[in-house]
């Protein structure tokens, strides 16, 4: 496995496969991977050629109060499983290759950053936005594998990709999840063991949503308060938001009927925790 820094050495690399017609795959990351990672990666090398994994803790995706110095970065982890997985380059840039000084350029998806998310990190997406779109013309993958448990951040991606015609496929994943299904996340490792039991309170009101949905709940205020109802039951969980919405526009829904997105987020203790899960009716 190469162990690329320079985006011009990456870019170089990439160029050269496709010239020989190769299909190059990409995950990008920000590292501190886990199984949901190793997933997207044994997808992508199951149907590319060449695999590039990045790994880059993207300044600009986080607020002033996130703490961008304490993420996790256990690099010689990573980069074992990468290594394990069949990754063909490692592509770890610095800050300052990816902003040297002069750069301006950012990337919004205003309508579908602005929810959910976007509320509580108001230039979060923008961040994400940005990055992912100088990762791809960097890497220039035909293929990008992405998580569903980020669903706001895939479906944005998806959109910048057709509006500034990228020519990326993204290809979105289902959720990797712990026994108890939590779903996996760098962020885990914060919640001490209390909270780390609690934390499955998330996936437990989806459950009771989704029961709800199939038992034939007329009303979206009625889901939604069955699913409040059951994270209520956690005296350490905080709902920042947990919503039905239109899994295309992630707009709120006005009725229980078609597909079907739970979406959600809950705070407990400092660490904020996302998920998702689609249903039909
Ligand atoms: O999902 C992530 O890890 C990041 O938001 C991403 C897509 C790598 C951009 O920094």
């Amino acid at each position: 496995m190469k162990i690329l820094r320079a985006p011009q050495s990456v870019a170089a690399w990439s160029e050269r496969l496709r010239k020989e017609g190769l299909t190059i795959g990409f995950v990008p990351t920000m590292g501190a991977l886990h199984d949901g990672h190793r997933s997207l990666i044994r997808a992508a090398r199951l149907r590319c050629d060449a695999l590039v994994v990045s790994i880059f803790v993207n300044p600009t995706q986080f607020g002033p109060t996130e703490d961008l110095t304490k993420y996790p970065r256990p690099i010689t982890h990573d980069r074992a499983l990468c290594r394990a997985e069949g990754v063909d380059v490692c592509f770890e840039p610095t800050p300052d290759a990816m902003y040297p000084e002069g750069c301006q350029t950012i990337v919004t998806v205003p309508e579908i950053a602005h929810r959910w998310e976007g509320k509580t990190r108001p230039h979060h997406f923008a961040g994400v936005a940005t990055v992912v779109t100088k990762l791809f013309g960097i890497v220039r993958p035909h293929v990008a594998l992405f998580g569903q448990k980020d669903y706001q951040q895939a479906a944005l991606i998806k959109r910048l990709v057709a509006d500034l015609n990228l020519g990326v496929t993204i290809d979105v994943r289902p959720t990797i999840r712990e026994k108890d299904g939590l779903a996996m996340s760098s962020r885990n490792r914060y919640l001490s063991p209390d909270d780390r039991r609690a934390a499955t309170i998330l996936y437990q009101s989806f459950q009771a949503g989704r029961q709800a949905i199939e038992a034939g709940a007329k009303s979206v205020s009625t889901v939604e308060c069955i699913m409040a109802k059951m994270v209520a039951q956690e005296s350490t969980a905080h709902i920042e938001y947990l919503a039905l919405c239109d899994p295309a526009s992630l707009e709120p829904l006005t009725q229980v009927k078609g597909r079907i997105l739970l979406l959600g987020a809950i705070r407990i203790g400092s660490v904020r925790l996302i998920d998702n899960m689609l249903i039909t009716r």
